[in-house]
């Protein structure tokens, strides 16, 4: 079958990266990862890239003038590798309105908060602080606010009241790895559409845009 390339993003450890490579190592998965590119030099995540034989680049911020020029690195390097899709698997940097419009509804993140609900940094932290019995993981298009795009898939969970910020943090990292795969299957399948700013999704009878995991 012919893959669809896709470009990760990442700043760190990669658990959702290596999610996405063992599911892109199935030969009936439709995409496959063209490269990996993380600001920080740092991340397991490369590593994990360079183990599975994956090109990748360490593109620090840190030399450019500014938020544009150094993202348009980011896409010189995406078209070099012929991404089709942007997948944010921790990326720890907020992607400027010129980027996002270089990529329009190409750009896939993944959150751990049932979005709406606790955008921004530390969602894990934000659910246990307020008390909540349920959390989770959103992936979602990127758009031009923070954690705000169209809604693709949600997984959620208990949350136990025994649970520290970290358990909460490890349970819900469990769903994103199951959920992250699924969702890029129906991008790279160009299932997805966006119809007055919510996702639809051409799903076949098996498929679900939500899953619920009960707390092992
Ligand atoms: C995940 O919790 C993801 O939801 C968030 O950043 C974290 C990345 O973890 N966007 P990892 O690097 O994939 O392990």
């Amino acid at each position: 079958m012919t893959k669809t390339p896709v470009g990760v993003l990442i700043s760190g450890s990669g658990t959702n990266l290596q999610a996405l490579i063992d599911a892109c190592a199935q030969p009936d998965y439709p995409a496959e990862i063209a490269v990996v590119i993380s600001n920080k030099k740092s991340a397991f995540g490369l590593e994990r890239a360079r183990e599975a034989g994956i090109e990748t680049a360490w593109l620090p911020a840190r030399p450019h003038p500014s938020r544009e020029s150094h993202e348009q690195r980011i896409t010189e390097t995406l078209e070099k590798h012929g991404a089709q899709w942007v997948v944010c698997a921790g990326y720890m940097r907020v992607l400027s309105a010129a980027f996002i419009q270089t990529w329009p509804h190409r750009i896939l993140n993944i959150h751990p908060s049932l979005l709406p609900a606790f955008p921004g940094i530390d969602a894990q932290g934000q659910a246990h602080a307020g008390g909540v019995r349920i959390s989770g993981a959103t992936v979602h298009l990127v758009d031009e606010g923070c954690d705000t795009g169209p809604i693709l898939a949600q997984a959620a969970t208990a949350v136990l009241d025994d649970d520290d910020r970290d358990a909460l943090q490890q349970r819900i990292l469990k769903l994103e790895h199951v959920l992250y795969p699924r969702v890029l299957r129906w991008a790279v399948e160009d299932r997805i559409e966006v119809v007055e700013g919510k996702a639809n999704i051409r799903l076949n009878p098996w498929e679900k845009r939500f899953f619920w995991a009960d707390p092992e």
